[in-house]
């Protein structure tokens, strides 16, 4: 039984006190979770890439205590606007992790893309820190790596839906889908068969509006319950995630592009047609989709768009090209990002521990 892993079950006391410190990055959806079910079930499966230089650092000190307390620091300062999040977190995982609620934490974190660059930080900031207290778990029980990164995503899962992919690289899948073996809601499942063709994908992603998003993630995937249009989505995503799959196991990079820029545009469209129906994409969203198809075009070079739950695009293309893109986004789409700001991303690993120490 899959779900007897998530189960605490101590052998070890539990150390006075300690510090444990991982990394985890953001990732971007190939085919997208819009749409999902209390609590924190996705309405359709998704796959994503694993990014790489994007990522969130967490160190969570702990020290035992009668009460549990947190306190939560991101760049050295306390964020207020985080707390909420946090705490609905901690009491969602309660139940998994009751040897968390034995200590007082500090939890310290940063990441490496700028806070106000409208890349969510929630899916790597999520998973980065529930990897840190599976790693305390696992000093306490004992159980396996697999079983601490099983648990780790349960856990992200429970804060933010895609931050249960981005502990695996270099593609994790989370959702049921009935042909994927070991798909399920609960957490996602690594990806690693992918052809040569996709090994170190390049995801350069321009900054085209750092504002605070009208509408939030959450609100736009409880607006998926009316819509119109739900159940072709829905039934589109199922299939969009077969495709994708033997697409990156086959190495087909034109079918890449055609299922992953179609992903895009429809979660875009879900938004445009929901009720209330709103729009993220700014002008120079659209002018940069116009620019990457036209260059496509006379270049032959596969480069592809995505977006994610805003204004920002993420370029998506081989590694070969780096150069020759780079070249095109100075001469052409920088005129389009803010501060004229892009940050160069490619696919990585997943998240890891990189210290730890008890007492
Ligand atoms: C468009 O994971 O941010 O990026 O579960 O409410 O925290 P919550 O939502 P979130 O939604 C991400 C939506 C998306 C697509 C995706 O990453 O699959």
């Amino acid at each position: 039984m899959i779900f007897d892993k998530l189960k605490y079950k101590p052998i070890n006391m539990l150390p006075v006190s300690g510090k444990i410190t991982s990394v985890s990055p953001s990732n971007i959806a190939l085919v997208k979770y819009w749409g999902k079910k209390p609590v924190q079930i996705p309405t359709n499966p998704s796959i994503s890439f694993t990014l790489k230089n994007c990522h969130t650092q967490t160190s969570i000190s702990f020290k035992k205590s009668n009460s549990f307390t947190f306190d939560f620091k991101i760049d050295g300062k306390s964020e207020k606007s985080f707390i909420p999040k946090i705490e609905s977190f901690f009491s969602r995982i309660k139940d998994f992790t009751p040897f968390l609620f034995e200590y007082q934490i500090q939890i310290n974190t940063n990441n490496t893309f700028p806070h106000s660059s409208g890349i969510a930080s929630s899916a790597s900031g999520f998973s980065a820190l529930s990897l840190a207290i599976t790693q305390l778990e696992q000093k306490i029980t004992g159980f396996s790596n697999e079983d601490k990164y099983l648990k780790a995503s349960y856990l992200s899962r429970l804060g933010s839906g895609s931050a249960s992919r981005s502990l695996y690289g270099p593609c994790a899948i989370w959702g049921f889908h009935k042909d994927v073996i070991n798909s399920n809601d609960e957490f996602a499942i690594e990806f690693q068969n992918i052809h040569s063709n996709f090994k170190n994908y390049q995801d350069t992603i321009l900054l085209i509006d750092k504002g605070i998003k009208k509408v939030s993630s959450t609100d736009g995937h409880n607006l998926m319950h009316n819509h119109p249009f739900s159940k072709e989505r829905f039934s589109q995503a199922n299939k969009n995630l077969k495709d994708t799959i033997s697409i990156l196991e086959k190495g087909d990079v034109n079918k890449f592009i055609s299922v992953t820029e179609s992903e895009a545009l429809t979660l875009h469209a879900m938004m445009m047609t929901s009720n209330p129906y709103f729009i993220l994409m700014k002008e120079g969203t659209l002018s940069v989709i116009e620019k990457v198809w036209e260059f496509r075009k006379s270049s032959d070079i596969p480069l592809s768009f995505t977006l994610d739950a805003g204004a920002n695009v993420h370029l998506l293309y081989p590694e070969k090209y780096k150069q020759t893109v780079l070249n095109f986004i100075e001469k052409e789409l920088i005129v389009y990002c803010e501060n004229q700001q892009y940050i160069c991303d490619e696919v990585g690993s997943g998240a890891n521990i990189i210290n730890e120490n008890y007492a």
